[in-house]
């Protein structure tokens, strides 16, 4: 539970230019004040992310969206009304005073209004744009709780709120609006054939030279332990010639049928997608502090409703070594 005076302190940390992180629908975001450059550098720092990595303007509601972006089609109009509050952020053209540290330097700006309504009360009460990449050192594992983010940031945060689990798990659906056609450059919870259905176009796949995304790099969203994602059925095999060779391995599976080896650590993941995406995160991080040799996942479905959950999990595992064949 957040109380009111938690909120009123951290718009007040806020205001004199600090970090917050607070709770939000998809994962913890890193927040400071959107219209305050040093404090936005401060939050570069602290994440040790590139100051050219734009970060999502986060609002309390949609009405704030003209100080932020000009320009703004009917299609963002139609998105807004459809998906916010929720997990979407959209990439629109900026108005000239939006900092450069906020947008990396580009002609665009993306926002977004949260649903969590931790995230709500704050943003309504602050009354600002707050920017916000999420919770987690730059490229990797996102934070789903406050003890996530304290773990990851100690007293680098001036304030943590604490919201419990966030709901969705993984980070919101970004699609930019400010070209000619639609581009998912993320995908989310919010699945590529629900926004279609709303724009009544297609959306395309971002170009190699489209708007830098840190969290559409190859590498990104990775536990320290190298992750390799393996076909259902060869899970077991696979584990068990690490073991042989002496490896210690923990598994990230998708059957709760749990195997008793010596070595072998193993988390039972949900089969819906949502309860996937739900626990993804705190999972990676749990079999990350294990210390194995390897992090095996079995590759989950590749239907349209997983497309995030691989998306991050390509993620994750690019980087790692190619698994040994058994
Ligand atoms: O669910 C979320 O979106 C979470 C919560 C905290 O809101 N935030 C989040 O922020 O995931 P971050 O910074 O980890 O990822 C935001 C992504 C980055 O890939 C960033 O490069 C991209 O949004 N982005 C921000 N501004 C952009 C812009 N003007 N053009 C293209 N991409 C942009
Ligand atoms: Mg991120």
């Amino acid at each position: 539970m957040v109380t009111d005076r938690e909120i009123e302190r951290a718009v007040a940390v806020l205001r004199a230019g600090g970090l917050v992180a607070f709770p939000t629908e998809t994962v913890y975001g890193l927040g400071a004040d959107a219209s305050n450059p040093p404090a936005v550098r401060k939050l570069f720092e602290a994440k040790g992310r590139p100051a050219t990595h734009p970060v999502i303007v986060h609002l309390a509601d949609a009405v704030q969206l003209a100080n932020w972006a000009r320009e703004i089609p009917a299609s963002a109009q139609r998105l807004a009304r459809k998906f916010w509050p929720g997990p979407l952020t959209l990439i629109l053209r900026r108005v000239s005073n939006v900092s450069d540290l906020v947008t990396g330097g580009q002609e665009t700006v993306a926002v977004r209004v949260p649903s969590n309504p931790v995230a709500q009360q704050l943003l309504a009460r602050f009354g600002g744009g707050v920017a916000a990449p999420s919770a987690n050192r730059h490229g990797r594992v996102s934070a789903t709780t406050a003890g996530h983010v304290r773990r990851e940031f100690g007293t680098a945060v001036d304030c943590v709120l604490d919201g419990g689990e966030a709901q969705v798990g993984i980070e919101s659906a970004i699609v930019d609006l400010s070209g000619i056609s639609p581009v998912l450059l993320r995908p989310g919870s919010i699945t590529a054939a629900e926004i279609e259905a709303v724009l009544g176009v297609s959306l395309t796949a971002p170009a190699g030279d489209a708007p830098r995304a840190p969290g559409t790099l190859a590498a990104h969203y990775a536990p320290q332990t190298p992750l390799m994602l393996v076909e259902d059925k060869r899970v077991l095999e696979h584990a068990a010639s690490l073991l042989r060779q002496g490896k210690r391995v923990a598994v990230l599976a998708l059957s709760a049928h749990r195997p008793v080896l010596q070595g072998l650590e193993w988390i039972a993941a949900p089969r819906d997608a949502a309860g996937y995406a739900h626990e993804l995160y705190a999972s990676l991080r749990r079999l990350d502090e294990l210390g194995c040799d390897a992090i095996l996942v079995e590759r989950p479905p590749q239907a349209p409703a997983w497309a995030a959950i691989n998306d991050r999990l390509a993620r994750a595992a690019t980087g790692s070594p190619v698994p040994d064949e058994p």
